[in-house]
């Protein structure tokens, strides 16, 4: 049991999510964004945290021994927005959690990294990057600054390639993607247990009877997905009906983001 943990991003779908299941984690918690939350349970507190400014995430970082982060931009936007929330942001929080005490870190990391990837590949803990999206880049650009940060000054991170943590499945893609907020802090909770961490890359799906990753290089985690998309699946794919078989969006695993425009294109 972690006696303090930092969520960043904590006012975002995700965030809102799982707080009411971080007291399995820790003692306090405390959240942190840079727009306010102001529904605070007993066991939280709120720090107000741009991640783009070094100061202030110094200020929330410091006395934490573990951190969920999660801040950031989410989906594909203007470069320079996320240049602020996932370039400068994550290199500010390894920056001050190198000067904090090396709390360990869970990268909520993203499925886009690997999006152009076909759906009939498995992926495993050798398959390579390649992103669908500027913001699946900022995923990558974690994930190496958190490789770098293991080498170098022997920070742990588990970075967590998030499918889609949603109430419930909302399409077909989203059968093989979902991953429930109990899955979520589940694997948190084994990334801040394991005796030894160093610095791991998983996918974060539930139990899913569609599966395209295969987590088998992550199995000293001794995580096990206990949710499944299944019983939502006959219901949507009555719904998802014929899909294009040469829709990038169906051919893909990132889905839709492999066919979003260049921010800068409008
Ligand atoms: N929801 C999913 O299915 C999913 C899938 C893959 C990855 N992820 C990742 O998980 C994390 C949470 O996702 P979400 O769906 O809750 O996203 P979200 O957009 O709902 O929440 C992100 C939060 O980060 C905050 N934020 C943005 N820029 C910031 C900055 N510069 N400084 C401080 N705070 C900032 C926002 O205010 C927001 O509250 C994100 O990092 C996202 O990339 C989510």
């Amino acid at each position: 049991m972690l006696k303090t943990l930092l969520l960043t991003g904590a006012a975002g779908g995700v965030g809102k999510a799982i707080r009411p299941l971080l007291r399995e984690i820790a003692e306090k918690v405390v959240l942190s964004d840079m727009v306010d939350i102001a529904d605070l349970a007993s066991h939280e507190t709120f720090v107000k945290c741009d991640l783009s400014i070094r100061e202030e995430v110094d200020a929330a970082v410091a006395g934490v021994d573990g951190i969920i982060h999660l801040g950031g931009i989410s989906v594909e936007r203007p470069f320079e927005l996320i240049l602020k929330g996932n370039i400068e942001g994550v290199y500010n929080l390894y920056e001050a959690a190198r000067h904090n005490g090396q709390p360990r870190i869970i990268f909520a990391s993203s499925n886009h990294t690997i999006g152009f990837h076909r759906r009939d590949e498995k992926l495993d803990g050798n398959s390579s990057v390649r992103p669908d999206t500027l913001y699946g880049v900022s995923k990558c650009f974690g994930e190496n600054l958190a490789s770098f940060y293991f080498d170098k000054f022997g920070q742990e991170t588990l970075s967590v390639r998030i499918g889609s943590l949603t109430a419930k499945p909302q399409n077909s893609r989203m059968l093989a993607t979902w991953l429930s907020a109990q899955d979520f802090v589940s694997l948190c909770a084994r990334g801040f247990e394991a005796p030894r961490l160093g610095n791991a890359v998983v996918y974060g799906a539930s139990d899913n009877f569609e599966s395209w990753w295969d987590n088998s290089h992550a199995a000293f985690l001794g995580w096990k997905p206990r949710d499944s998309s299944a019983k939502w699946r006959a219901e949507i794919l009555a719904e998802a009906g014929k899909e294009d078989p040469t829709d990038p969006a169906h051919i893909y695993q990132g889905g839709g983001f492999t066919k979003l425009r260049h921010p800068a294109d409008g």
